[in-house]
């Protein structure tokens, strides 16, 4: 199956039915592949999405997120208990949360794979596709695992690739710099831990906001770790396949 992903018309040629021929020739060129299926995303309803995913928003800069004015202050809320609010420790807490490396590749790979079965509809991973994608690129994709202090084994997972944001005609900022949360896999860890040293490692490489959305089991770390829902939703469509039933977000084991 292919993932369309990046379907991307230049804001000054929209509407003018760009999108549908950029997908005929996706579609036949895929199809050159012996490929006949695919997923894919839309913000609009097309037709009966497989499912429908919300965005959430974490901030790890209130200050710069409110200068932006990608957000406000609560009511009630002063700055400085904002910043209170969403202030993270200094260095992840989780002993063994480490950066991937390449070495580590079959380990994640095979923890993946047991991982995302469990979902109706999920990526299938392989070593190259894990290299590819998840292997850490500075401003690109970060990736961190946990290693069991006792077994030596990866146990734990978590990555996200960033997000840049363009805020025109504001006086102090012209992007703001975020990340969206990928694949992540608790074995050990409790999710909300693992996530949180997310949030710090992602806060620690100067980003100002992290998302995620209701996919797989993010419902078990959003409410905790003070992510609230955002205005955006995905549905999520597969081309040239039929699910016999709609699937929850949390049944959903890709990220597009
Ligand atoms: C999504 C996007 C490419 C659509 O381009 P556009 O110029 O607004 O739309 P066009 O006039 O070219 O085409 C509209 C048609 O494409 C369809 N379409 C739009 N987005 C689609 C998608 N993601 N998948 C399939 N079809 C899509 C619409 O339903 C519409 O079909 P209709 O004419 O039968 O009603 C454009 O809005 C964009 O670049 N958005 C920002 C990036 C984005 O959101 N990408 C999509 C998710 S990755």
């Amino acid at each position: 199956m292919a993932k369309i992903n990046f379907l991307c018309v230049h804001k000054k040629l929209r509407s003018k039915g760009l999108a549908p021929v950029m997908i005929k020739e996706l579609t036949r060129r895929v199809h050159l592949q012996n490929i006949w299926q695919a997923a894919y995303t839309s913000r609009h309803i097309l037709s009966r999405p497989v499912t429908t995913c919300r965005h959430w928003v974490r901030m790890l800069n209130p200050k710069k997120l409110i200068d932006a004015g990608l957000t406000r202050l609560r009511d009630r809320m002063t700055l400085s208990r904002t910043v209170k609010l969403y202030k993270l420790p200094d260095a992840p807490i989780t002993p063994g949360f480490r950066e991937m490396e390449r070495r580590d590749v079959p380990a994640v790979t095979e923890l993946l794979r047991k991982y995302l079965c469990q979902f109706g509809v999920a990526t299938d991973f392989d070593e190259n596709y894990v290299k590819h994608w998840l292997l850490p690129r500075e401003n690109i994709i970060y990736s961190y695992l946990v290693v069991s202090p006792e077994t030596h084994d990866v146990t734990d997972f978590c990555s996200f690739y960033t997000v840049s944001i363009t805020i025109p005609g504001n006086q102090k900022y012209t992007t703001v710099k975020g990340v969206y949360s990928y694949c992540n896999v608790a074995t050990l860890t409790s999710f909300p831990q693992l996530m949180n040293d997310a949030l710090i490692v992602a806060k620690q490489k100067g980003f100002d906001v992290f998302y995620a959305s209701d996919v797989m089991q993010n419902e078990s770390f959003l409410k905790e770790l003070r992510f609230y829902p955002g205005c955006g939703q995905v549905h999520y469509y597969l081309y040239n396949y039929r699910l016999r039933n709609g699937l929850k977000p949390s049944e959903l084991g890709i990220v597009l």
